[in-house]
């Protein structure tokens, strides 16, 4: 059962040279996390390994912004995308992360997601793109709101003559360039 917490609005951060990396099986549910997982997540092993991923998700995430990361996946490429998670006691983190397949012999066995810390500078790109689309998810319903929310990110993005992935490596790279 994924714990009820409040967030507490209060960001906490690790270092450039670290990062956090987690395993799941096909379905989301964690097989593996690194030390600086448990550092940051504030979850001790036990706590973790079993349970869905969705255990870090912070409220702020659109839910469209997961529907992007599992059809992406479903589809068989890998997904890169600005996630904002949530500790034990609801403090939050960002990462910018990069989930690939886990392939055996040939076949997808679960996946890898490796994160690395964002600076304020992308986050005042994407804090006002997923506010957005949490409205309109709010007017959605709940039914279609990630359908509704992901339409939505995408007409921007080709209205900007970009795509999703190229938006948000761009976001990434320039805030590491000038970090
Ligand atoms: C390898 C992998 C890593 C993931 N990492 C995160 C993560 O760091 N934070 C998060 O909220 N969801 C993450 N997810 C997505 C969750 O599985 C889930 O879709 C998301 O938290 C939304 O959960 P909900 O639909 O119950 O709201 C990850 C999924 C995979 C496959």
């Amino acid at each position: 059962m994924k714990p009820k917490t409040i967030p507490s609005n209060r960001e906490i951060f690790f270092d450039q040279s670290e990062m956090i990396v987690s395993k799941t099986d096909l379905s989301g549910r964690l097989t593996y996390a690194n030390k600086v997982f448990m550092r940051i997540a504030d979850f001790p092993e036990e706590a973790l390994l079993g349970v869905q991923h969705n255990i870090v998700r912070h409220p702020d995430m659109p839910r469209g912004a997961f529907l992007a990361l599992w059809e992406t996946l479903k589809s068989g490429q890998e997904f890169f995308g600005f996630v904002k998670n949530m500790a034990r006691n609801g403090d939050h983190y960002w990462v910018f992360a990069n989930i690939t397949a886990d392939m055996r012999e040939g076949a997808v066995v679960g996946y890898f997601s490796v994160r690395r810390p964002v600076t304020a500078q992308a986050l005042q790109i994407i804090e006002p793109v997923y506010r957005q689309m949490r409205e309109i998810e709010q007017q959605a319903g709940a039914a279609s709101a990630p359908q509704a929310s992901l339409k939505w990110l995408m007409e921007q993005m080709k209205a900007q003559g970009t795509t999703y992935e190229k938006f948000v490596l761009d976001v990434f790279q320039q805030s590491q360039a000038s970090a």
